[in-house]
C-alpha cells in the first residue's frame, strides 16, 4: 500500500503568559491509502490537536513548533494559507463531532454543498446534480426537497450526515473525522460509522478517525495509535491492539470497556486522573496510575520502540507488561469482549 500522509515528530504549544501547554510532543505516524486509522485517548491527550494541525487548522495561540506533515511529499506545516485552502478544498477533508459548529445556520443545505465543489468547473445543472447525488450517498431521503432546507430543519442524526455529505463533496483523499458520532445517540452512532465505513471503499479514500471509544476503533479501524499527554505510547494493528496490548494505559483502557461480565455494573476506569499538561512529571507522565511502575519510570521519560513488525510501544518496562492477555485471542475468538477488526 501507498503511504498517502507522513506525520513526522509533531509538536503542537500553546503558549500563554505564565506557562506553555505541549498538547502533542513528538507524534509520528504514517497513512496509507484506503485505510482507516484510529486515534484514541482520554480527553485532553492531544487528539484534536493532532488532527488539526494536519489541515493548518490550529486555533490560536497554538501552533506547530516543531516536525514535518507530509501529503504527497509536500509539507503542510509550511504552506502558505492559499495552498493550505486548495488541499483543504480538495484533497483532505474534515468532520467534527458537533455538525452545527461546522455547518453554516444561514446558509442552506444547497449552498453549503456547493461550496464543497466551487473548485470544478460544473453546469448549473451538473452541480445540482452532484447535490443530490451526495445527499443520496449519504442516506438523506427526498434529498430534492431537502436541499433547499437550513441546517436546522435537519434532526441531529441528518445533520451529521449532511455534514458528511459536504466534507465528502470534494471527493477527498483524506477524511479527518473528529469524534464524528459522539453527539448521536447510539442506534444513529451505529449507522453512521457504517456509512463511513461504506463511502471509504466506494470514494476509495483514507480516514483518521479521533475517538475515545475503543468499541469504535473495533468497528472501524485497520490500525491505531493510543495517545497519553500528548504522545503516541502503542501503536499497531486493531487486531493486535486487543490481542495482545503491550502499554499499561492500553490495558486501562481495555478494563474500562464494557464487557459481558461488567455488563450493568460500573466500569473500572483507570485510577486517577489525567495529567495536567502544563505541570507533566520528571519521568513518564503515566507513572502517578502505573501499577507497573519502578523508580526508572520516574526518572526518565520512556523512547517508543517497536517490539514486534509494526508494533510501537512507550514503555521502560516491556518485560513485565508482554503478559497481559488481551480482549480476544490471536485467532480471532473472544477472550472477553471487544473484538477487532484486521484491515
Ligand atoms: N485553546 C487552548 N488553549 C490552551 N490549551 C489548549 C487549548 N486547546 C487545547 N489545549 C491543550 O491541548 C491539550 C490537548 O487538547 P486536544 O483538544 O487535542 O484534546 P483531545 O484529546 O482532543 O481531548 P477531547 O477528547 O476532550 O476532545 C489539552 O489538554 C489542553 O491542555
Ligand atoms: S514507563 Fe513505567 S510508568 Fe510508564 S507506562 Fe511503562 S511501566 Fe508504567
Ligand atoms: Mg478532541
Amino acid at each position: 500500500m501507498n503511504k498517502l500522509l507522513e506525520v513526522k515528530d509533531l509538536s503542537v504549544v500553546f503558549p500563554s503568559r505564565n506557562e506553555s501547554v505541549q498538547a502533542v510532543d513528538g507524534v509520528s505516524f504514517d497513512i496509507y491509502e484506503g485505510e482507516t486509522f484510529g486515534l484514541v485517548g482520554e480527553s485532553g491527550c492531544g487528539k484534536s490537536q493532532t488532527l488539526r494541525s494536519i489541515l493548518g487548522l490550529l486555533k490560536a495561540p497554538g501552533r506547530v513548533t516543531g516536525g514535518k506533515i507530509l501529503y504527497k511529499n509536500e509539507d503542510i506545516v509550511q504552506m502558505d494559507r492559499r495552498q493550505l485552502q486548495k488541499v483543504r478544498g480538495s484533497e483532505i477533508s474534515v468532520i467534527f463531532q458537533e455538525p452545527m459548529t461546522s455547518l453554516n445556520p444561514v446558509l442552506t443545505i444547497r449552498r453549503q454543498l456547493y461550496e464543497a465543489f466551487e473548485n470544478e468547473k460544473l453546469t448549473k445543472i451538473q452541480r445540482e446534480e452532484r447535490a443530490i447525488e451526495l445527499l443520496k450517498l449519504v442516506g438523506i431521503p427526498s434529498p430534492e426537497t431537502r436541499l433547499d432546507e437550513y441546517p436546522h430543519q435537519f434532526s441531529g442524526g441528518m445533520r451529521q450526515r449532511a455534514m458528511i455529505a459536504i466534507a465528502l463533496g470534494a471527493r477527498p483523499k483524506l477524511l479527518l473525522a473528529d469524534e464524528p458520532t459522539t453527539a448521536l445517540d447510539v442506534t444513529i452512532q451505529d449507522q453512521v460509522m457504517k456509512l463511513l465505513n461504506r463511502l471509504k471503499g466506494e470514494l476509495q479514500m483514507s480516514i483518521i478517525l479521533v475517538t475515545h471509544d475503543l468499541g469504535v476503533i473495533a468497528q472501524m479501524c485497520d490500525r491505531v495509535a493510543v495517545m497519553y499527554a500528548g504522545q503516541i505510547v502503542e501503536m499497531t494493528d486493531t487486531l493486535t491492539l486487543f490481542a495482545a496490548p503491550r502499554h499499561p494505559y492500553t490495558y486501562g483502557l481495555m478494563g474500562s470497556l464494557p464487557n459481558k461480565d461488567t455488563a450493568g455494573s460500573t466500569l473500572e476506569a483507570i485510577g486517577g486522573a489525567p495529567p495536567n499538561l502544563a505541570h507533566l512529571p520528571e519521568g513518564c507522565p503515566f507513572a502517578p496510575r502505573c501499577r507497573y511502575a519502578q523508580d526508572i519510570c520516574r526518572r526518565r521519560r520512556p523512547e517508543i520502540v517497536p517490539v514486534a513488525a509494526d508494533h510501537w510501544v512507550r514503555c521502560h518496562q516491556l518485560g513485565e507488561t508482554a503478559g497481559f492477555q488481551g480482549l480476544i485471542t490471536l485467532d480471532g475468538g473472544e477472550n472477553g469482549q471487544g473484538g477487532g477488526k484486521h484491515g
